[in-house]
């Protein structure tokens, strides 16, 4: 059995290798060098962690995991566009350093190796991974059209919130982990336990990625530091502050969301505004209580996987590393 960083090494060991050819150089190139500017490997370790809760790890599995990790960085190198994100994992984004249609068809062609990846798993489960795959592809879409939406809308709840990210991001992790289970024989019981586990882990995990765009380390972070503040992002942390702050604070941050600075300096004063406000409603608070509650809830469907508790160490340290405050 390995723990999760000995997962994520043997992961990247075999993921670092070429994926793809090097002609056309305007289409291999951009997507070469996203998978190479780094990436924490997540959700191709929970694959292999969810195989390997249930015995040894199946060959098939590292095809799969490798799907998962093009199919996420296609859903991203999409998303900085959509956000027009100009940084990731420390770097220029696609559509800032080779134009928006390079990064629309250089995403496009590491959705299509994905799908490739799954060409000669075995049968015996290859449709189930196919039927969960699309249907989860299926879902992030619905959520990033969501979180598209909202930008527009004046008053998003929690709970639309909640499901908005549910779909974006944690259906992804949820389905890491089955596919591995999938892979391994796991019951149906254990199966929907495992996928049960990554959707409320995965909740916590955005709502982590939220707070982190607020208060990260921009080092660590990798991202701009205020991104989803200038996108009027609906984020756990803007709906909360706006349920709690008072009469003039309500105001301010009314005035702060209508404001759409033009210079570098406005967009300073705007990011500065909000987390100014932030601070004051005390929604830092809020949120890490709100990451503390999915954790539990994630923790509580593990506990219910039918299997030796020692085989779930390695996904126990799967959700300390997500939830810790700084990576
Ligand atoms: C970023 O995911 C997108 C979110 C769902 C928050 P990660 O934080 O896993 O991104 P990388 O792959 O490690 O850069
Ligand atoms: C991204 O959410 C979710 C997907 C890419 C599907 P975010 O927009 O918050 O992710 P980051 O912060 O850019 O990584
Ligand atoms: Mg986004
Ligand atoms: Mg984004
Ligand atoms: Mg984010």
């Amino acid at each position: 059995m390995h723990s999760f960083k000995e997962l994520i090494d043997l992961f990247c060991e075999r993921f670092n290798q070429p994926q793809f050819p090097t002609a056309p150089a305007g289409l291999y190139e951009p997507a070469s060098y996203f998978l190479g500017i780094g990436g924490k490997r997540i959700r191709p370790a929970a694959c292999l962690m969810g195989n390997e809760l249930f015995g040894d790890i199946k060959e098939d599995c590292w095809q799969i995991a490798t799907a998962i990790e093009l199919f996420h960085n296609f859903t991203l190198m999409h998303d900085d566009i959509m956000d027009k994100a100009a940084l990731r994992r420390g770097q220029t984004t696609v559509h800032v350093r080779n134009g928006e249609n390079t990064a629309i068809l250089s995403g496009d062609v590491m959705l299509v190796q994905a799908y490739h990846c799954l060409e000669d798993i075995s049968v015996e489960y290859q449709s189930w991974i196919l039927k969960l795959f699309n249907q989860t592809a299926r879902e992030v879409c619905e959520g990033q059209q969501y979180d598209m939406d909202y930008e527009a809308v004046k008053e998003v709840s929690l709970e639309d919130y909640i499901q908005m990210i549910k779909l974006k991001t944690s259906v992804l992790l949820a389905a890491s982990l089955k596919m591995g289970a999938i892979v391994a024989g796991a019951t149906v019981h254990n199966c929907d336990r495992v996928y049960s586990f990554g959707k409320n882990l995965g909740i916590a995990f955005q709502l982590q990625d939220d707070y982190l765009d607020c208060f990260g380390d921009p080092e660590k972070f990798g991202k701009q530091v205020g991104g989803d503040i200038l996108r009027n992002k609906k984020t756990c942390l803007l709906i909360k502050a706006k349920e709690l702050a008072g009469g003039p604070q309500k105001q301010a941050l009314e005035d702060l969301l209508a404001f759409q600075p033009e210079t570098e300096a406005q967009q300073e004063e705007k990011v500065k505004g909000v987390l100014d406000i932030y601070r004051k409603t005390g929604v830092q608070e809020v949120t890490r209580a709100l990451i503390e509650q999915y954790a539990q809830k994630a923790m509580n469907h593990l506990d219910q996987v039918v299997v030796v508790s020692t085989r779930k160490q390695p996904l126990q340290q799967l959700a300390e590393y997500l939830l810790q405050r700084d990576y």
